[in-house]
């Protein structure tokens, strides 16, 4: 039982009972499930490393269905579980006990797209890859792109403030969303969905519910600001036998290719040995220690393809890259990027996958995987290090056949320490979820986390929205 592994109790929220399902029964005909198999997808993580025990999973369509449920749960002190694509990465997704889940799925409609803006506006449980597909045949691409986009919301996205594969160009979800509409816990509705570029009226509201995991309200649709869709990308992957070099090739590609980059990615070596094992898929550059994916996006082929070509010519002459390939062609870009987006899917294939989304000063990156990798020894399957590089964002990931209380002792908390240590971010883009809630301080201090429990307090006075996420719940962290 993992709730037991993670030493938490239930609040003393109401249980569901025969008249609660009846009541939402009523108000979402068919839309209600309670048959255990239909349920049961919905408890249990992406990872399969959390499961929650819900009886109740509704998939209500419009904002009103979504406000009347909270009214209802509200009053009555049930407890809520927003939940969109569940492929959250730090067990926020799914119940801890029993906590009724909301689904996003069922409203996914796109509300309007403003072509010469590039704003669209859709509800939240729109799939992203659907909407990029969308805006895609009308000139323009959604502001962010990630390894989960078939199956994630945008809804989903906001909660998370995900950052993903395209945030080194377009920036974060806390510039591209221009608006929201929230639910909040009990029942009102926050009309904040503005698509404005600029307003200054007041406090920015939405940035409180951007990247706050379904725990202050919930998103029920999104205003965005999308790019124009880039006339010119190419893709160039690398080898590099040095993780000194693969910053050297960073700073050399930032110099060289400037306004046109719009992705630098790394792996290591174990990361490109698991895709190719577990997905079939194949290395189309010569065995290197790390690998790194740069992507061009700009408006000029030729431009770009000589300015490509030029960093190349020097990064190959000066030896910082010892083999690489290129690609200009939609089918070996999709080809090139899987190899880097698919290491998550990949790394399941192994076993039980102890995750850690790190921001760092870029240079010390792969320090944390070396320690790291030194300390487990042999107590570890894998240690594999990759991610946004040019975010300063590392995925360091431990994998074991299966769980073990020692091994992740052994993890934490020195992964948090030694963050601290760098001043880092103990999550940079997956959020704290149930997993990572305890560890906020060393990336918090404490008067932060203080102030975020009374806003939490404010709106959600009883504490029914995603309980036991995001805030950690020792007494001595005060309100909770
Ligand atoms: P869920 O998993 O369903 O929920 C996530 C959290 O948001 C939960 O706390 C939930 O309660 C809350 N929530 C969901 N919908 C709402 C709503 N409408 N209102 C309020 N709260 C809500 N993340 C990155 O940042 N970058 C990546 O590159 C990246 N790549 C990934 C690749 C893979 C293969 C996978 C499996 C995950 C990846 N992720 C990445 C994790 C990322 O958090 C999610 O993929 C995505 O943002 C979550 O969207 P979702 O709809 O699946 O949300
Ligand atoms: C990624 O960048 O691939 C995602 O954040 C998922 C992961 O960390 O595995
Ligand atoms: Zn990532």
């Amino acid at each position: 039982n993992w709730s037991e592994r993670y030493a938490v109790r239930r609040l003393p929220f109401a249980r569901l009972g025969e008249r609660d399902v009846a009541f939402f029964e009523r108000l979402l005909p068919g839309r209600a499930l309670t048959a255990q198999e239909e349920v049961k997808p919905f408890n249990v993580d992406w990872l399969k490393s959390v499961r929650g025990c819900s009886q109740l999973v509704l998939k209500p369509q419009t904002t009103a269905e979504v406000s009347q449920v909270l009214r209802y749960c509200y009053e009555k002190n049930l407890a809520v579980n927003p939940q969109g694509g569940n492929t959250g990465l730090v067990g926020g997704s799914v119940p801890v006990f029993d906590e009724i889940i909301l689904s996003t799925a069922l409203m996914n409609q796109v509300i309007s797209f403003d072509k010469v803006s590039g704003i669209l506006v859709c509800q939240a449980g729109c799939v992203l890859e659907r909407l990029n597909e969308y805006v895609e045949e009308q000139g323009f691409i959604m502001p962010l792109d990630l390894g989960a986009k078939g199956s994630c919301h945008i809804g989903g996205n906001v909660a998370t403030n995900a950052g993903g594969l395209r945030l080194l160009r377009y920036g974060s979800l806390r510039g591209t969303v221009l608006g929201l509409e929230v639910v909040l816990a009990d029942g009102s509705v926050l009309d904040c969905l503005t698509s404005l570029r600029k307003d200054n009226t007041g406090y920015d509201l939405k940035q409180l519910f951007i990247g706050s995991e379904g725990t202050l309200g919930v998103i029920t649709a999104v205003s965005i600001l999308c790019p124009q869709k880039p006339k010119a990308v190419n893709v160039a992957f690398l080898g590099c036998q040095s993780f000194a070099k693969v910053l050297e090739t960073f700073t050399t590609c930032r110099a060289m290719l400037g306004e046109i980059l719009s992705a630098y990615e790394f792996m290591d070596e174990k990361c490109m040995e698991l895709v190719e094992r577990h997905l079939k898929l194949s290395s189309p550059v010569a065995d290197s220690p790390f690998y790194v994916l740069i992507e061009t996006s700009g408006s000029n082929s030729s431009h770009d393809e000589e300015k490509l070509n030029n960093f190349l010519e020097q990064a190959m002459a000066s030896g910082l890259v010892t083999d690489g390939t290129v690609a200009t062609d939609d089918k070996k870009i999709k080809r090139l990027w899987s190899l880097r987006e698919r290491i998550t899917e990949a790394l399941t294939h192994e076993g039980y996958v102890y995750k850690y989304d790190i921001s760092l000063p870029v240079g010390k990156l792969y320090d944390l995987v070396d320690d790291m990798r030194a300390r487990l020894g042999q107590s570890a399957k894998n240690v594999v290090g990759y991610g946004h590089l040019g975010d300063g964002n590392l995925h360091l990931n431990i994998t074991a056949e299966s769980y073990s209380h020692s091994l992740l002792d052994a993890i934490e908390p020195f992964v948090y320490e030694w963050t601290a240590r760098c001043s880092g971010s103990i999550s940079a883009e997956h959020g704290l979820g149930f997993k990572k809630k305890q560890f906020i301080q060393y990336s918090k201090p404490r008067g932060a986390v203080v102030l975020m429990q009374q806003f939490k307090a404010m709106l959600d006075p009883k504490g029914i929205l995603n309980p036991y996420k995001t805030l950690p719940s020792a007494p001595e962290w005060g309100l909770c």
